[in-house]
């Protein structure tokens, strides 16, 4: 691969999101999770996450000397709206601040209105799985853009929906740890209610804004190639976890599986761009034993690399992913893209990887125009605690020191040149059996 150049104005950064970055954040329903032993792993917590509330104008010189022209940041529910209908004038100060500073170095601001996170208020009164969650949502979205439209001009109304009602209700591994495919259908439905109202409501009093949703889309392949029964199943997970809300937003209607929610409506084309959130892929092989599932019982190619979650690194699955969204006809930002490594062994190989496989994407007629990296500080990974470490910067909780990791450098130098860097080594040859991988946690 030889060195090409990404368009110009091109959008580098990083992303992060409230809860796990800021630390005190006591008043949602992750903290209420993270009190129960066993919840999270060495029962971590995450307050002081990386102090970001307090320490944000620091890390953002840290991030601009690194070259990084844009940030994703989250804006956390909780402190902006404690209590129903009571709006923090404090928490939006705070908002307006933060933004501002990036404003003041040349960083162009995407901001998120929910990552994960609900307020105790919200989760109090059934979170997602109560139809007025959607409503409530719309009307935080519209208080916000309000008082913050002015700073920011991308806004992600949730990031990842699906993972929000997979992890929470299939598999009962975050809040509120229900097992309940029902309500599973419920909550995306009512995740996508909340979305269609905060889009109409964001665009009818500020038009300008781009307004859209981060999806995480993942590449589901049959295991054995050659099995058709595996052939289905793979398509199957395609079609629930990558297409549904795709092409729910595109049709402006709640496709099947959620029609089992009953029927709603939207505007069609609700989105003004395509945030992917990509990491991985997973091999599907059919099991009868995984009803639950889909059938689908998911395995890792026997000799893949992977990252410190086991996690495949498969650049190719970025490159397939943004050739297939083509057709939605709307610019596309990688809104998450990074890896779990400790050591930053894989973390360099990661980076070029993948950034070499969207830069063959946009050569084939992807309309990419950014790119955040996952993430600049190691975080509080949500139920892995603080023992994944996605940053390209070391952040240690207990000293709240920063320090930069190789790839930090080297994605810097991508920021600065808009190039991926001459001579990429080629990605190793796809590997050809598979082997269980045990259940995989589909983020
Ligand atoms: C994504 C989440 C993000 C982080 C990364 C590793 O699914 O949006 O908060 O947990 O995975």
């Amino acid at each position: 691969m030889t060195g090409g150049r990404f368009p110009d104005r091109f959008l580098w950064g990083t992303a992060t999101a409230a809860h796990q970055v800021e630390g005190g954040n006591h008043a949602n329903d992750w903290w209420a999770w993270e009190q129960v032993p066993g919840h999270i792993k060495n029962n971590d917590r995450s307050d002081p996450a990386c102090q970001h509330y307090e320490r944000y104008i620091s890390d953002f010189d840290l991030l601009r000397s690194l070259h990084q022209n844009a940030h994703r940041l989250s804006l956390e529910w909780s402190r902006i709206e404690p209590a129903p209908g009571k709006f923090s004038s404090t928490a939006l100060a705070h908002y307006r601040d933060v933004l501002q500073a990036l404003g003041d170095r040349g960083m162009e601001p995407f901001v998120t209105l929910h990552h994960f996170t609900n307020p105790t208020w919200i989760a109090n009164a059934g979170g997602w799985d109560a139809p007025g969650t959607a409503e409530y949502f719309a009307r935080f979205a519209e208080r916000v853009t309000d008082a913050l439209g002015d700073l920011a001009r991308y806004w992600i109304t949730i990031n990842e929906p699906t993972v929000i009602a997979y992890q929470g209700y299939v598999r009962g591994e975050w809040p509120p740890g229900r097992r309940d495919l029902g309500a599973a259908v419920r909550v995306l439905a009512t995740l996508l209610r909340g979305h269609w109202l905060a889009y109409e409501r964001i665009k009818r009093r500020r038009p300008e804004l781009q307004v859209g949703l981060a999806h995480h889309l993942r590449v589901f392949d049959p295991a054995r190639w050659f099995a058709p029964q595996d052939r289905v199943v793979a398509a199957a997970f395609g079609r629930v976890f990558n297409e549904t809300i795709l092409r729910s937003l595109r049709q402006g209607r709640l496709v099947f599986p959620l029609t089992r929610a009953g029927k709603r409506s939207g505007p069609r084309h609700s989105q003004d761009f395509i945030g992917v959130n990509y990491y991985t892929r997973e091999l599907v092989k059919f099991n009868h034993r995984y009803g639950a599932e889909l059938f689908g019982e998911r395995m890792l190619p026997a000799e893949a690399r992977r990252s410190d979650l086991k996690w495949e690194l498969y650049p190719d699955g970025l490159y397939r992913t943004l050739l297939s969204l083509r057709r939605e006809r709307r610019p596309i930002f990688i809104t998450e893209n990074g890896i779990a490594d400790a050591q930053d062994t894989m973390r360099p190989e990661f980076l070029l990887t993948h950034v070499g496989a969207m830069l063959r994407a946009i050569e084939s007629g992807a309309p990419v125009r950014g790119y955040f990296h996952w993430t600049c500080f190691d975080n509080f990974e949500w139920a892995e605690g603080y023992s994944a470490k996605f940053g390209l910067i070391a952040c240690d909780p207990l000293t709240q020191e920063r320090r930069p990791r190789p790839s930090a450098r080297l994605y810097a130098q991508i920021c600065l040149t808009n190039q991926v860097p001459a001579s990429v080594e080629p990605p190793p040859a796809p590997p050809r059996s598979v082997e269980p991988a045990g259940p995989a946690d589909l983020r």
